[in-house]
């Protein structure tokens, strides 16, 4: 029996991870908490854990990814699990299967865990609904919705660096219309207590009503910028965009891009942060991508210990209840 949050058993411990709406600071920092000793370890050059050894997890990729891919799949080999990967371009979706009935098939497989990224939002969640209860799910992005697994390994890699939130002041830069990522990173943001959380963005790549959730929206990097900790930079969602809402890339780049004069704009020891893929050029400027304020690398490190943390938790809950 769920409770009413889908994500959460009876006993209120993860058992899928869909989204980061209605999940409490509590849970979320035992994530990072988790993760943080995942890293610790790796330090101590301890590689590998027993923890999901016998489990099964799925890959199961609708959209192309290169991070989120590669990490869950060392992720998951760190853990000791077994890990398939559907090729979905020579699945059977291709010959017009279902998605339940790929997913159907893959459970005959006596599988443990989906980890599923697919174009249409809601996915995750219909994919949770009808599967068996023994079945953990992990939201690894859905078309619109929601990329619960970046906005944790962001707010990780947020806190080893600023580690109270309390005054922090994080600005979301870009096309936050189409973001997947922005949405749940705002969530994350909000629920573990960050001071402010700003967007910035022309108009036309801002969601109507953002301020209702008590976010301040700008539409100039200047204003926007100003005392500001941490940047997170978003790519142009192009393959979403279903006409011109821009003028140009050129025109985007002068008002929005960042380069090493618009960082000025921010705090001195500002943190410069984005989830990938860049385009560089178009939203940030090679100089500031490849420079010593930017995490983005770290932040794909950063993945691996993350969803470590999250399957770990998620599948040791999920399995036998
Ligand atoms: N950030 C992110 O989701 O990247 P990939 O599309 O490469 O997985």
């Amino acid at each position: 029996m769920m409770n009413q949050n889908l994500q959460l058993n009876n006993e209120g411990h993860l058992k899928h991870f869909l989204t980061i709406e209605g999940l409490s600071a509590k849970i979320l920092n035992e994530i990072l908490d988790t993760a943080e000793s995942f890293v610790s370890m790796s330090q101590q050059q301890v590689q590998k854990f027993p923890l999901l050894r016998g489990k099964t997890i799925v890959n199961l990729f609708f959209e192309n990814s290169t991070r989120t891919r590669s990490t869950f799949e060392l992720a998951a080999t760190r853990l000791s699990a077994d890990i398939l990967n559907v090729d979905i371009a020579t699945s059977a979706t291709s010959k017009g299967e279902s998605l339940l009935d790929t997913i159907n098939t893959l459970e005959a497989m006596h599988v443990d865990m989906f980890v599923v990224r697919h174009p249409l939002s809601g996915a995750a969640h219909f994919i949770a609904q009808h599967t068996s209860p023994h079945i953990s799910i992990i939201n690894a992005g859905d078309g619109q919705h929601a990329h619960p697994t970046q906005a944790m390994l962001d707010v990780f890699t947020i806190r080893q660096h600023h580690p109270d939130f309390s005054q922090l002041k994080v600005a979301i830069v870009g096309d936050i219309l189409h973001s997947r990522v922005a949405r749940s990173q705002i969530q994350a943001l909000n629920t573990l207590g960050v001071k402010e959380v700003r967007l910035i963005a022309p108009k036309t790549l801002l969601p109507a009503h953002v301020e209702s959730l008590g976010i301040r929206a700008y539409h100039d990097m200047k204003q926007g910028l100003d005392d500001i900790d941490v940047i997170i930079m978003l790519r142009l969602q192009k393959e979403r965009m279903n006409s011109a809402f821009l003028a140009s890339e050129s025109e985007y780049f002068k008002c929005f891009g960042l380069t090493e004069e618009k960082l000025k704009l921010a705090k001195k020891d500002a943190l410069v942060m984005h989830p990938g893929p860049i385009n560089r050029g178009v939203e940030i400027a090679s100089s500031v991508a490849d420079g010593n304020k930017s995490l983005i690398l770290k932040q794909v490190s950063n993945g691996i210990a993350v969803r470590m943390a999250i399957m770990s938790m998620a599948i040791q809950v999920g399995v036998g209840k």
